[in-house]
């Protein structure tokens, strides 16, 4: 085995990005991590501390004293269970439940597009990812977090297409939740985290679309094996 690299993979929300990077890190024995995740986590850590109003306004002040202020918040992924799920955990408690509801989905790019958050998840993923053999997805991986990942993907799927994903998949944990509302949440999300000023989700110069619309979880794994052919990366 050749060294290990970091595999980043962007895109939008509900595109299948996890279920496919969890599956192409089971392929290569790598370590998945979900960066979204993280985001999530401070999200949860903001609703808690008071600092959301009604319209989902962010009270800036207030989280960066609690993220920040009194020596850093800890906020980790730890591997358990038989199935070895990674699961967050955010100062010694498990939310990995909590940080899944549609209530943190409603706030999450709000909290994500400040600044001082997105320094704060960007020096713990370069911490974790900086021993290499990781997939890592999220929304400014290729871009901001590691510009010099060796293989960058950037996904996408049609619009309807992945809030039916969303919406099963949202049912299956028994969240009652409209289609229409994961929809109208989802192009929100879009519209902040193409938008927003500190690294927008756009695609990297070097990565390759994977428009995974009309494929199977087979389908792109085949996909990614045909790339790391192509570049000559398989001993990886
Ligand atoms: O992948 P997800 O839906 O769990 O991500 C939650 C939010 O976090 C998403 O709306 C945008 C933000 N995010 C980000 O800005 N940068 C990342 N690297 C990952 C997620």
């Amino acid at each position: 085995m050749t060294s290990r690299i970091i595999i980043a993979i962007d895109g939008y929300s509900s595109t299948g990005k996890s279920t496919f990077a969890k599956a192409i890190a089971s392929v290569l024995g790598y370590v998945y991590i979900d960066t979204g995740a993280m985001y999530r986590a401070v999200a949860l850590l903001a609703l808690r501390g008071g600092c959301v109003s009604g319209d989902n306004a962010v009270d800036e002040t207030a989280l960066r004293r609690l993220l920040v202020g009194g020596g850093p918040v800890d906020i980790s992924f730890r591997t358990s269970g038989p199935g070895g799920r990674s699961e967050t955990w955010l100062d010694g408690e498990n939310v990995e439940k909590e940080i899944r509801t549609m209530e943190i989905s409603r706030i999450v790019s709000h909290v994500a597009a400040l600044p001082f958050v997105r320094g704060y998840v960007d020096r713990r993923l370069r911490e974790i990812g900086s021993g290499k053999g990781v997939v890592m997805d999220g929304r400014d991986i290729g871009t901001a977090v590691f510009p010099d990942a060796e293989i960058k993907i950037f996904m996408t799927a049609r619009p309807e297409v992945r809030a039916r994903r969303r919406y099963e998949e949202m049912s299956a944990r028994g969240h009652s939740v409209s289609y229409e509302e994961i929809l109208g949440n989802l192009s929100e999300r879009d519209y902040i985290d193409t938008h927003r000023e500190t690294a927008p989700l756009r695609m990297a110069g070097d990565a390759v679309l994977l428009d995974n619309s009309d494929m199977s979880i087979e389908d792109q794994i085949q996909w990614f094996k045909d790339l790391l052919k192509q570049r000559h990366l398989c001993g990886y």
